[in-house]
């Protein structure tokens, strides 16, 4: 099984083959993710929702991200792995953003992503310059979701439209191998794709771009609360894993299980052996 690398992911976009991503926070997911070929894993901090419960991402530490990136490593063979920079990794200074990229690489990851445009540029730079590919995010940008006033689609007008095709620019020039575009109405989307020449992958943002994200959870159907317009759920696992519990709850309750089929037995000789000795004490 060859490792995909960033020069795979590259050759995909010239050659005008989809790139297919998807997000992963744990071993068994991350298992059959790898399994299934698809081209890159993220370790995304949508973890603090989906996976912690948290009501946002931004209570997301660099702690529990490099726990689960570590956890998904130890089952990704063959995909490219993305660890996700959490809200207060890289904002508050260069040394910082390039310490914690650093920390992703030493857990085994190809790249690391963080959120925003030009006004991250200068971190970006900086990764960059250390060595570690970055996959840059515009668009809905979760960690700023104080400013932008709730998870609504951006570049609704003139001036965000500029301010998103400008952004994207930027982050080529800044060295990013890519840009993830949450949310943007999918004309912008195509336009960034066409003038940019990094790779684009979308999610919420329609279907003009090099390559897909999803959240697993969303895609299998295990998605607790909001579910978004874009989301496309191709299962429903949910309902099979109540239904599982639901099964279980009852035949313990009746005694049905377990049965002598899910049990350990000993040899009949053995038993009347332990019989007969513990019987004439
Ligand atoms: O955190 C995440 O899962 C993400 C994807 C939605 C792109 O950033």
């Amino acid at each position: 099984m060859k490792k995909i690398t960033i020069l795979d992911l590259k050759a995909k976009k010239a050659r005008g083959e989809r790139i297919t991503m998807l997000t992963a926070y744990s071993y068994p997911f991350a298992h059959f993710i790898d399994e299934s070929e698809i081209d890159a894993v993220l370790v995304g901090d949508s973890l603090g929702m989906v996976e912690l419960g948290y009501e946002s991402t931004l209570p997301v530490t660099m702690e529990e991200m490099l726990h689960h990136t570590q956890a998904v490593k130890r089952a990704v063979r063959r995909a490219f792995l993305i660890g996700d920079m959490p809200f207060m990794s890289y904002q508050t200074s260069t040394e910082e953003a390039v310490k914690n990229a650093c920390l992703f690489m030493k857990a085994g990851c190809d790249a690391v992503k963080l959120e925003g445009g030009t006004e991250v540029v200068d971190k970006i730079e900086a990764i960059v310059k250390a060595g570690v590919p970055v996959l840059g995010h515009i668009g809905l940008t979760p960690q700023r979701i104080a400013q932008l006033g709730g998870y609504k689609v951006q570049g609704k007008d003139i001036k965000t439209a500029q301010k998103l095709l400008q952004d994207a620019q930027e982050l080529e020039r800044a060295g990013v191998f890519g840009i993830v575009i949450e949310c943007v109405p999918y004309q912008l989307t195509k336009l960034i794709t066409q003038r940019c020449s990094v790779i684009t992958i979308g999610i919420g943002s329609g279907p003009y771009c090099d390559g897909q994200v999803l959240v697993i959870n969303d895609l299998l159907g295990i998605t607790i609360g909001h579910k978004p317009k874009f989301v496309k759920s191709y299962a429903n696992l949910a309902s099979q894993i109540k239904e599982a519990i639901s099964q279980f709850q009852k035949e313990v309750k009746e005694g049905s299980f377990p049965d002598l089929g899910h049990a350990y037995s000993l040899s009949d000789e053995l038993w009347q052996e332990i019989k007969r000795i513990t019987d004439s004490k």
